[in-house]
């Protein structure tokens, strides 16, 4: 019967926890995590049995409707999705702009803010055919979005979207295939990637997640709050980290594959180096994500033919790093995107482009949380307190006397 925040504004109580290592920000119906026990279910469903039996386009419905969809319910969505795959030829020309070396996750983050000016109608976040509406469009023109970023960054013509090819197949085409070419998607291929974008669809509160909720607390519309999200996944210790997790592979490699030596380094923390793709603010214990992609690594990497010497470096790591004591009184443990980028890089990717892809498999999950926050009669703006550290108050000096 406590009001809480009530009482703490009477009494001028905050708490206090960078991080948010403890606090809840909201309830939530759309995905449970046991970090201890290594648990993480969408919807009620664990992740193994979905990452077995489904793919993407349901686990999509799956998370933003909350219940798996009957088969006029998912031919109906994923009709939808297909549709809208097309970018305005005006947006299209967004991607002449920016440099070619550009990142492309920041290219990613302005074309999906640039979806506002192109599509106004998306602006009232209480419209609920317009909130169907942007969810399809966003589902459908980000892969695409993503595709152009990587034709722009290999100086390649663009493809416009086949929309007789699933929602994947279309990707990898738009991405690898050339104009008036055929192009053939290779099934494998097409299954590993639906299967990676189902194992990153969703995982609650994250930082990219928040900062979707956040950013919508303030109503804006989906595609504002959807692009701060794709920034947030930009750094280096959230989605970013796929990218560093090669690059600290190549870099063992290039000393000569000394395995031990990068593990001392690591625990005598030297700055800048960490074991990239290891531990997890939750999961204190195997991340089940990382369990998934372990298996079917070796599987995909064979049948791809590839023949990475990274992913004996990587190997080496994991087993070296579990049976050392400072990881294991850290629980530290391989994270979702330990395996991921040798996969991605097996397909053709380039370093870069892997935080792209786990923007694509996230959106979903962006999505679904956007939307319950918008529908929680307690929601609030997201405006956390502060413990102020600064100076008293003081008198203002003349610049000519400081
Ligand atoms: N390598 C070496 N030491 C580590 C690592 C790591 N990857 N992760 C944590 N530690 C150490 C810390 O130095 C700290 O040690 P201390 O107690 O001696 O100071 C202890 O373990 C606890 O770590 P925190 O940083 O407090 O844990 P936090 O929950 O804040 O951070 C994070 C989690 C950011 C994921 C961290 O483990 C990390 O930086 N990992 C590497 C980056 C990475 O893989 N990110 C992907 C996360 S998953 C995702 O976004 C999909």
């Amino acid at each position: 019967g406590v009001n809480l925040d009530k009482l703490m504004a009477k009494t001028g109580l905050v708490t206090l926890d960078p991080g948010f290592v403890n606090t809840a920000a909201c309830e939530s119906d759309i995905t449970y995590i046991d970090g201890d026990a290594g648990i993480l279910r969408y919807r009620g469903y664990p992740i193994e049995e979905l990452a077995d039996k489904s793919n993407f386009v349901e686990v999509s419905y799956l998370l933003i409707y909350g219940e798996l969809p009957t088969a006029e319910q998912y031919e109906n969505f994923a009709d939808r999705v297909r549709r809208h795959t097309l970018l305005h030829e005006d947006l299209r020309k967004f991607f002449d702009g920016f440099p070619r070396d550009a990142h492309p996750m920041p290219v990613l983050s302005s074309a999906v803010s640039a979806l506002s000016t192109f599509y106004q109608d998306s602006l009232n976040p209480f419209d609920r055919q317009q909130v169907e509406l942007s969810t399809h469009r966003l589902l459908a023109k980000l892969p695409t979005i993503a595709a152009y970023a990587y034709k722009k960054s290999a100086g390649q013509p663009f493809l416009y979207p086949d929309n007789s090819l699933g929602l994947v197949e279309n990707f990898l085409r738009m991405t690898f295939g050339f104009p008036a070419e055929p192009y053939e998607v290779d099934p494998t291929m097409a299954r590993a990637l639906d299967l990676l974008f189902i194992l990153h669809a969703d995982h609650e509160q994250n930082c990219s997640t928040s900062t979707v909720r956040m950013v919508g607390s303030s109503e804006a519309n989906l595609f504002a709050s959807i692009s701060a999200g794709i920034n947030a996944l930009f750094g280096p210790l959230h989605g970013g980290a796929n990218s560093a997790v090669l690059d600290m592979l190549e870099g063992i490699r290039a000393d000569g594959g000394d395995v031990d030596s990068f593990v001392s380094r690591v625990k005598n923390k030297e700055p800048g180096v960490k074991l990239m793709g290891f531990g997890h603010r939750v999961y204190k214990n195997y991340d089940p994500r990382a369990r998934i992609i372990k298996k079917t690594a070796d599987e995909v990497l064979e049948k791809l033919g590839s023949n990475d010497p990274l992913l004996d470096i990587a190997r080496k790591l994991e087993e070296r790093a579990l049976s050392d004591d400072y990881f294991i009184e850290r629980n530290l443990y391989p994270n979702v995107d330990f395996y991921t980028g040798l996969i991605y890089k097996a397909m053709g990717f380039p370093t870069k482009f892997f935080t792209v892809l786990f923007a694509l498999g996230r959106l979903p999950g962006w999505i679904a949380h956007w939307r319950e926050m918008l529908d929680d009669p307690a929601r609030k703006i997201s405006r956390p307190r502060q413990v102020y550290t600064g100076q008293a108050q003081r008198a203002y000096v003349p610049m000519n006397e400081r």
